[in-house]
């Protein structure tokens, strides 16, 4: 059955390794990313964003999601990413969502220390995970490509941040944004380790789609235990499935393009996996 992030990322930063955090659409990309959580034997993360949630429900993802967690070995964990609001949090609690995002981080500070905590507050009792957003991590969570034009935590109002709302894990904006990056993109590492050593909760890095291999390494070496990745997911499924049905534009069976699209997720979802050193954690 599913679990919360809690014990997940406290293992994650005792072992200095990351949990990937997979954003999935749709059955075939849940099915893909638990296949590939247990090939490499890994524990996994999967979530939905608000605009995910509107596409079919908090309901039908959670099902799918639990689904996946019943006939899995490895730990798996449903999780509401960019929670918007406190109503949604509360839905997605109601509905057994294992983890909550709540992402305050467009108020201001002492808003999103108010918002974040009430939320926390609710989802203690039944030791439902809380992740929050400090500073801004560019873009938006459903575009193509990213801006970045959004101010960085600072790693003092970071501490405050943690000590004031109970949350159990941060994500911090260190550079990176939503989607793909017209450079590469340049992290502020020397930051993140100054949040490190004030802040002991775990640590959450968004907007990793199109940030190279080494940087997300870093950033895990630096003290980040969950990782998101989402866009690479989008473009790795429809490209499969538009190469197929241009090769057979007579195709009508959705099992057959949706087996190339996942057959591209799998992979995609192995290779971050490793980046994560999750590999044998489960
Ligand atoms: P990317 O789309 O850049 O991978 O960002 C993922 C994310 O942060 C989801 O919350
Ligand atoms: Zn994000
Ligand atoms: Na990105």
């Amino acid at each position: 059955s599913l679990v919360t992030t809690n014990e997940m990322l406290k293992k994650a930063q005792e072992g200095h390794y990351a949990v990937g955090a997979f954003n999935v659409e749709n059955m075939e990309m849940v099915m893909s990313v638990l296949k590939a959580a247990e090939e490499m034997n890994a524990p996994v993360i999967m979530q939905t964003t608000p605009s995910t949630v509107k596409y079919a429900g908090l309901d039908y993802y959670l099902a799918m999601v639990r689904a996946a967690a019943q006939r899995a070995c490895v730990p798996v964990a449903m999780h509401l990413d960019h929670g918007s609001s406190f109503e949604l949090a509360m839905q997605a609690l109601r509905t057994g969502y294992t983890s909550i995002m709540i992402d305050g981080s467009h108020e201001s500070f002492e808003d999103n220390i108010a918002l974040t905590r009430r939320v926390a507050d609710a989802c203690a009792p039944s030791g439902i995970s809380v992740e929050a957003e400090l500073g801004k991590v560019g873009g938006k969570e459903d575009d193509l490509v990213a801006a970045d034009d959004s101010p960085y935590t600072d790693p003092q109002q970071a501490k405050e941040f943690a000590e004031r709302t109970g949350v159990t894990s941060l994500a911090v904006a260190i550079g990176t944004a939503h989607g793909l990056y017209k450079g590469t993109p340049k992290l502020d590492f020397d930051r993140l380790s100054a949040i490190r050593e004030v802040v002991s909760i775990p640590l959450v890095l968004h907007g990793a789609s199109g940030v190279p291999d080494e940087a997300v390494r870093e950033s895990i070496t630096r003290g980040i235990c969950k990782v998101n990745f989402a866009t690479e997911l989008r473009i790795a499924f429809s490209d499969g499935v538009k190469k197929y049905l241009h090769e057979n534009p007579d195709a009508f069976d959705p099992k057959k393009y949706g087996k190339t699209g996942m057959d591209n997720v799998i992979h995609l979802v192995k290779e971050k996996i490793a980046v994560c050193g999750s590999e044998g954690k489960a």
